[in-house]
């Protein structure tokens, strides 16, 4: 296990302007969107940062479980208060999961992706997962949480059986253990200056480096929604709307991101 993270070892000379004014470093918490979330109700300023060593209850996306281990990741929570409208919220999972991309581009030697809606993968596994919540949606700036879950040392042994042949971490890609403390603080970093962009109103430029790492755009995927399959070409995604499938017999179909369980290539990659 790498040494533990501290507020003072992640803040020094960070440089950034909203996100981690104040940072706290926990040994174990269930899931540091919760303690984000206790932030906000005692008015925590806007980029507080949370993070655990470990979580016992970590969660993601459709009220999945996340396997969150002692020391082997990051496991942190962003406290937000966008300036945007609350139907572009959406928007803060992509710049989480464009923040995550971007860090873990610096920390091994292969390309990651993004596959919507909140995955970042290498070579088609998992390395990242990334929970945006809000609340309060009639407030007149509702708060919001980003939640970030990044697999850094982890052997794929340690991985759960059934997660194994579905996930990745830092250390595995990049063939020896990673730096931790680093790699927060890139994260913080991009996170800042993309978050800066999409509320300062520069979506379109945001958006356009996010469609850059998408996954699966234009290729013949599977659509899981209310439990069941469905096959077509990927032709267009937006961050909003949801993703447009055309089947092989018909029109594009929007599915959107609430209702997608999961989305997959139609084939085995070679
Ligand atoms: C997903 O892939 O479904 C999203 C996973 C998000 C996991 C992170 S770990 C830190 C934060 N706290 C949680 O309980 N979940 C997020």
């Amino acid at each position: 296990m790498t040494s533990p993270l501290t507020p003072e070892a992640i803040t020094e000379a960070l440089g950034t302007r909203v996100i981690g004014r104040r940072v706290i470093c926990l040994e174990r918490t269930a899931s540091t969107n919760d303690r984000a979330w206790a932030e906000a109700e005692h008015r925590a300023k806007e980029g507080t940062v949370v993070f655990a060593e470990e979580q016992t209850k970590g969660r993601g996306r459709l009220g999945r479980a996340w396997h969150s281990p002692r020391g082997a990741g990051i496991w942190m929570s962003v406290l937000l208060r966008p300036d945007m409208p609350v139907d572009r919220y959406p928007l803060l999972t992509s710049v989480g999961a464009v923040a995550v991309a971007a860090a873990v581009a610096g920390s091994i030697p292969s390309m990651p992706r993004v596959r919507w809606p909140n995955d970042v993968v290498v070579g088609g596994r998992k390395i990242a997962g990334v929970l945006a919540e809000a609340r309060d949606l009639s407030a007149r700036r509702p708060p919001a949480v980003l939640g970030i879950g990044v697999n850094v040392n982890i052997a794929k042994g340690e991985f759960p059986r059934e997660l194994r042949e579905f996930s990745t971490s830092l250390s595995i890609e990049a063939g020896a253990p990673v730096n931790r403390l680093r790699f927060a603080r890139a994260l913080l970093v991009e996170l800042d200056h993309l978050y800066a962009e999409v509320c300062g109103g520069d979506v379109e430029g945001f958006s356009e480096r996010w469609r850059a790492l998408l996954d699966l755009l234009g290729e013949r995927v599977r659509v899981k929604t209310g439990g069941r399959w469905h096959v077509g070409r990927l032709v267009d995604i937006d961050p909003c709307e949801g993703i447009f499938l055309r089947s092989d017999a018909g029109p594009p179909h929007r599915y959107r991101v609430e209702h997608v369980e999961m989305l997959r290539p139609a084939e085995p990659r070679a």
